[in-house]
């Protein structure tokens, strides 16, 4: 039986409207659905209230991770025939879940009125949330880059590989063109340690910098390959940070919400909901 410590914990946030986090980075199979879940309920067992927004409508599996329903139907709100309340559901860990659906006609044929319902959605919930973190699918859509250049926060998940590399800049640099003053905090996930991360990370810097790309980066940490962990995760539906309290996976989602935590810049709240419609 997994504990389960909603219970426990006391409320720590004190924002009034959530912050939006976008995870995003490039090709799949990189990690960002197990990052985002992790990250999401690291931050839910620190006392926030937080949402998890599964819109990877191509290849979801956020419900595989924290046991939810895959059947709820964001085509049902988007069509008016339910709220955004009503789309919402408990997963492990005391999660609040949202799953997008796999609707691919839909998402992708997304128009002014979809965009202007989930503003809407969205508008409705925020003030019941410290963050909402929304999982994104690989590739460059209109949904995923107007995720990227309208959250207040984006972390880009990659991984040692050359291909997974050469993906992220192509990231980058679309969504510097489109918006400056963007930061983007680099996960470096399946590394083998710090070391390897932090190299990682340097090549990063350095190519965005050749490029001439003018973009803010901060390296926000590293996640081990631990494929055992894993996928002992995946079978019993439990997230790992749930699933232990201790291990090398826990302790560097432990450091990279602390670091996430500290940031202190505060950046000025540019609407989120109207960068998502593209005004
Ligand atoms: N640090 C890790 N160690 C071992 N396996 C991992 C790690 N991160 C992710 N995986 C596995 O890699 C696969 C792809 O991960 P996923 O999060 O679905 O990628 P994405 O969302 O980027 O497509 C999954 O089977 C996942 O469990
Ligand atoms: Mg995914």
């Amino acid at each position: 039986m997994v504990k389960e410590k909603r219970d426990i914990v006391p409320y720590r946030g004190s924002q009034k409207q959530a912050k939006v986090v976008t995870i995003s980075g490039s090709k799949g199979g990189i990690g960002k659905t197990f990052f985002a879940v992790n990250f999401a309920v690291e931050l839910k067992k620190r006392g926030y209230r937080v949402l998890i927004i599964d819109a990877d409508i191509n290849l979801s599996n956020v419900g595989l991770f924290l046991n939810i329903d895959e059947e709820s139907s964001f085509t049902e709100f988007l069509e008016k025939r339910v709220r955004m309340q009503d789309v919402i559901q408990k997963g492990v860990g005391g999660i609040d879940a949202v799953y997008a659906g796999n609707d691919f006609e839909t998402i992708l044929t997304l128009g002014e009125e979809q965009l202007e319902r989930i503003r809407e959605g969205l508008g409705q919930i925020e003030s019941n949330y410290d963050y909402i973190v929304i999982d994104t699918q690989a590739g460059l859509n209109r949904l995923n880059l107007g995720l990227i250049l309208s959250s207040d926060r984006n972390i880009l998940v990659t991984n040692p590989e050359i291909t997974a590399l050469v993906d992220l800049y192509k990231v980058i640099k679309l969504a510097s063109q489109k918006k400056r003053g963007l930061l983007f905090e680099i996960v470096v996930n399946k590394t083998s340690g710090p070391q390897e991360a932090t190299r990682v990370y340097q090549k990063i810097s350095q190519t965005v910098s050749q490029f001439g790309i003018k973009t803010g980066l901060a390296f926000l940490g590293y996640i081990v390959e631990d494929s055992k962990r894993v996928i002992e995760s995946i079978q019993k539906r439990v997230p790992i940070v749930v699933l232990h309290e201790s291990g090398a996976i826990r302790e560097c989602f432990r450091l990279i919400t602390n670091l996430f935590l500290k940031d202190v810049q505060k950046r000025k709240r540019r609407g989120f909901l109207y960068g998502l419609l593209g005004r």
